[in-house]
């Protein structure tokens, strides 16, 4: 940990063009929100206290921090007069006057990385400067504070685009906002800020022009990477960002030996864990905390939150979320796993098969057609198709136990609460409403009843009538 680090994150502003009711910063990419993205970088990159900055939507944003990290220090804003006022406001929340580097950066720059603050905190120390931006050279530098350098290209000012003349307006290389401080001189230079601008507002990047009258050096820390200085202003911006943090994501995932088939149509958060020769078929998302371990194949077409998935199992065409899938197991296709639903080891969920906080053993097998529901199916049993746990009665939910090695039949109901012994057997369509022994065999349907030529009978006008005719003629009893 750098003791000699703060962090002062802005995130006070008004984000108007999301026209949503969550705050700005509360939109996510990676399945996390801007602000976690910020607040993340500055954790990693060591700094000893990180003060948010919080106005707009106030409540929103402070919650979600406090829960992030409620180590972080908030800010409050209540009027937006500016970037050098937010400053002000960060610093007057500190007990202590800050000592050492101050990091200033935004709630709204979510791909902004650890490692590029880490070489921006680098080259600001060892060059000995007062103040370091890290700026970007842009194709379209319009809406950007711009870069005024001299002659000898020293940074001079930094010139906000509304009070730029034509020949800044037309300077490329611009402000990233994000900024490392000597913490004496800002503590300084924002006391001295003035509204005397455009936009009548206290500008953080006026303390460069008072750096340089100081003599005091100033210069900036070019990033050649701009996706990560670009901020989040609306959803097409934060539907570009998302896509770009994914290409980065999935990239990542490769060169750490995972196959993705098809990254453009594989989504994968950022908290997510991946090991070595895991594959991803097309159209794959992976969420929140979700966990896949070596050997195992996802997808395609399948969607987990909050998943593990063990070595060498297979999830096909499968929508799961807080779940647990054992090593060797197979899942799919057409599965639904929903919360609590844990598959043991070589075991099987399989087609059109829904499963709700479940525990189905080692080997255990629900492999078509079926509802389990606030169940345990014990180790190598089979469930028959079409099976049906009853787990409501209406007002409640009820249990359902099977036990090892019982092989229940096709269309089944299982009325909960109920228990099927251990090596158990019941008969096809059984209503299984009592608890079956080890062992036993359960059948609930009375014996067959055959009614001979019924149909020539009731139905003698009819395509089954005619049929029927025809067997008896060519000695076809239906056998
Ligand atoms: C700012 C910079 C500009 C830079 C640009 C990069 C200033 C004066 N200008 O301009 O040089 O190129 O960012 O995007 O600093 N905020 C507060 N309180 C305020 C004002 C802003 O917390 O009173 C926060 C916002 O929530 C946002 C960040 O500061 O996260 C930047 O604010 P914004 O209004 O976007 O600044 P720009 O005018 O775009
Ligand atoms: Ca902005």
């Amino acid at each position: 940990m750098d003791t000699q680090v703060t962090a002062i994150v802005l995130a006070a502003g008004a984000g108007t063009r999301m026209k949503s009711a969550r705050a700005k910063v509360l939109h996510e990419l990676g399945g996390r929100s801007m602000i976690a993205h910020a607040l993340l970088a500055v954790r990693d990159v060591g700094a000893a206290t990180t003060v948010a900055v919080v106005g707009h939507d106030r409540e929103q944003v402070s919650a979600a921090i406090a829960e992030l990290d409620d180590s972080v220090v908030q800010a409050v804003q209540e009027e937006q007069r500016g970037t050098g006022h937010a400053v002000q406001v960060a610093l007057e929340a500190l007990d202590d006057k800050p000592a050492g580097t101050v990091l200033v950066t935004y709630g709204d720059v979510p791909l902004l990385t650890a490692s590029t603050l880490s070489a921006l905190l680098d080259d600001h120390r060892s060059a000995g400067r007062a103040v370091t931006i890290l700026s970007a050279e842009l194709e379209d530098p319009s809406g950007y504070g711009r870069i005024v350098r001299d002659a000898t290209s020293a940074v001079v000012a930094i010139r906000e685009d509304k009070d730029a003349g034509e020949t800044e307006r037309e300077i490329r290389e611009v402000n990233s906002g994000i900024l490392a401080v000597d913490a004496d001189f800002l503590v300084d230079a924002v006391g001295r800020l003035t509204t005397d601008n455009a936009q009548g507002e206290l500008y953080l990047t006026d303390i460069v022009a008072h750096a340089v009258a100081d003599g005091r050096p100033v210069g900036a820390h070019v990033l050649e990477d701009v996706w990560q200085t670009e901020g989040v202003n609306d959803r097409a911006q934060l539907a570009r960002l998302g896509r770009e943090l994914n290409r980065r994501t999935t990239e990542h995932w490769m060169r750490e030996g995972v196959t993705i088939i098809d990254p453009d149509t594989t989504w994968i958060d950022s908290a997510v864990t991946l090991a070595p020769d895991v594959t991803l078929q097309p159209g794959t998302q992976l969420l929140g905390a979700t966990a896949v371990a070596s050997g195992a194949t996802i997808g395609p077409d399948t969607t987990l939150r909050n998943v593990e998935v063990g070595e060498g199992a297979t999830v096909i065409r499968t929508h799961g979320s807080d779940a647990v899938v054992g090593a060797g197991a197979m899942v799919g296709p057409f599965s639904y796993l929903r919360p609590g639903t844990e598959l043991g080891a070589d075991g099987k969920i399989g087609t059109f098969v829904e499963t709700k906080n479940a525990q189905i053993g080692p080997g255990a097998k629900v492999p078509h057609l079926s509802y389990v529901g606030d169940a345990e199916i014990g180790e190598g049993s089979n469930i028959g198709a079409g099976t049906i746990v009853a787990n409501y009665d209406g007002v409640k939910k009820h249990r359902t136990k099977v036990g090892k090695q019982a092989r229940t039949g096709s269309n089944n109901v299982f009325v909960a609460p109920v228990e099927i012994g251990d090596g158990a057997y019941t008969g096809g369509g059984t209503v299984v409403r009592e608890d079956v022994p080890p062992g036993a065999l359960a059948t609930s349907s009375g014996p067959q009843r055959t009614m001979e030529g019924w149909v020539e009978a009731k139905r003698p006008d009819t395509p089954a009538a005619e049929a029927a005719r025809d067997a008896a003629k060519d000695g076809n009893d239906g056998e």
